[in-house]
């Protein structure tokens, strides 16, 4: 599935389907499971961001996320989720941006633990957001490979 058709789906099928399963259906909705609307292609390899836009993520690292990631991006157990080696970070880089501009509600593609609450939207465009996740994917000990703007381009950011 492409991304677009992912966004869109998300988007349209999301609401409705997540109405219907709350209401107590509960069981499958036909071909729109929840499951395949979490399903993102995996991009290929990417090269190297600049150093511009790993200080860029560096600095909104420092400005929002380490509140509750924690300065070593470590996070608070069962409140906040470590970064450092997270699976859903490591391999799931287009979603991890998505998170990252439109908050974590709709997300939930690979994660085994419930928090207490969903993380909030963290920033407005495709740009920061990129810049924000190669930093956490390249530090604390990370060594995750990188996202381009182009593999995120077709994310749709929610009206705040
Ligand atoms: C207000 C607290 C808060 C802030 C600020 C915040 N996060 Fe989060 N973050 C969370 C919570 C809570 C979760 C778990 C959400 C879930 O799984 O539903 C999370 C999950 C994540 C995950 C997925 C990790 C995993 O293993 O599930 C990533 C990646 C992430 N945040 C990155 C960031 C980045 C980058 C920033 C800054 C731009 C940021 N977060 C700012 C609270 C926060």
């Amino acid at each position: 599935m492409k991304t677009k058709n992912f966004i869109a789906l998300t988007l349209a099928g999301f609401f409705s389907l997540a109405l219907i399963t709350s209401c107590g259906g509960g069981g499958k909705t036909g071909s729109e499971s929840t499951d395949s609307t979490q399903v993102t292609e995996q991009p290929a390899e990417a090269a190297a961001p600049s150093a511009e836009q790993m200080a860029l993520g560096e600095k909104i690292y420092k400005e929002k996320c380490f509140v509750c990631h924690q300065p070593n991006g470590q996070g608070i157990p069962n409140v906040f989720p470590n970064l450092v080696g997270s699976d859903f970070l490591l391999n799931q880089k287009v979603l991890a941006v998505t998170q990252v501009l439109n908050g974590s509600l709709k997300v939930t593609a690979n994660k085994t633990v419930k928090y207490p609450a969903p993380m909030p939207p963290q920033v407005a465009t495709h740009e920061e957001a990129v810049a924000v996740i190669n930093y956490v994917l390249n530090n604390f000990g990370n060594k995750g490979g990188y996202v381009t703007i182009d593999q995120v381009k077709d994310i749709v950011i929610d009206p705040r």
